[in-house]
């Protein structure tokens, strides 16, 4: 009797955490944590708690316990852990029943979440952070970033590590990925993760579209400007192109006119008298 209750309330708890829908979009800007109700019901009360870097239990912020606010002042926990950085979740209660907790991230790079920006390019991601962050400034190659990154809707598992900005190759073209980032101390992590930013991964076909576009350009200005200029100078400037071509010498008029036998032109042109006429008759 005693095993069937005690099985019965356990069913209740996986349940419970089961049904209750958690807090949604919870964010957390300048120690001010927000999030949104996740049901319509109205007996929804929620539970902020932090935990410090050095441990890796979780402890309720005081003044937000079971609170019916959708936002939190966790400034106390500033306090709380030798560098002022925590990291943050908000579960949902109703009627006994408990949601999943969901951390908090933060959309603005501070001394506590590093500042990210994206670049997607064929076949890869980068991922631009700042190698000069006050962790960094602080802790010098003891504070890292870890940068978790995945196909957008599962649970970006995967990570590397770096102390400035990352390039993650070999990424599906067409997909999209998404990424988030998290200061490391000594290989534990500080703070709110940075919030998730994602980027369609360009493929080879876009870089084809993309050369078609530079060609149609190309030949666009090639038919609207050269042809016509070409046009113009045929045209107009006929007179002048003819005196470009004469050539600088002139040909004399007998040139290629005579019948070929090299004595006959001479006997012709020279007179027999000329030294030139004996050097080339003695060749002959
Ligand atoms: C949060 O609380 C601190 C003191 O605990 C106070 O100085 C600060 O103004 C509060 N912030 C907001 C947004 O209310
Ligand atoms: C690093 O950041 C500080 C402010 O956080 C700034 O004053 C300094 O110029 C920066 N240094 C470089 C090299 O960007």
């Amino acid at each position: 009797m005693l095993r069937i209750f005690l099985w019965i309330q356990a069913f209740v708890q996986v349940l419970s955490v089961v049904t209750l829908a958690p807090p949604q979009n919870i964010h957390v800007n300048k120690w001010q944590l927000t999030w949104t109700h996740a049901s319509e019901k109205e007996d929804v009360s929620y539970t902020v708690q932090y935990r410090s870097f050095d441990t890796s239990v979780w402890k309720d912020v005081q003044a937000c316990v079971q609170t019916f606010s959708t936002s939190c002042n966790v400034t106390s926990t500033k306090a709380e852990s030798e560098h002022g950085c925590v990291m943050l979740r908000v579960r949902a209660e109703r009627q006994g029943l408990t949601s999943k907790p969901v951390k908090a991230c933060s959309r603005h790079g501070d001394s506590c979440t590093p500042e990210v920006s994206l670049t997607a390019r064929p076949g890869s991601l980068t991922v631009f952070l700042s190698g000069n962050n006050s962790m960094a400034l602080e802790y010098a190659d003891h504070a890292k970033h870890r940068v978790y990154y995945g196909k957008e809707g599962e649970s970006l598992q995967k990570y590397e590590d770096a102390l400035y900005s990352v390039s993650i190759p070999g990424l599906e073209e067409g997909q999209r990925y998404c990424i988030r980032v998290q200061y490391m101390l000594y290989d534990k992590p500080v703070g709110p993760e940075s919030c998730t930013q994602c980027e369609v991964i360009p493929g080879s076909e876009y870089e084809r579209q993309q050369t078609a576009i530079i060609t149609a350009v190309v030949v666009v200005v090639v038919v609207l400007i050269l042809i016509p200029a070409i046009a113009y100078i045929l045209i107009f400037q006929r007179g002048r192109i003819k005196k470009c071509l004469q050539p600088p010498c002139k040909i004399p008029d007998n040139f290629l006119l005579e019948p070929f036998p090299e004595h006959h032109i001479l006997s012709s042109t020279s007179s027999p008298s000329e030294e030139r006429y004996d050097v080339i008759t003695a060749m002959e």
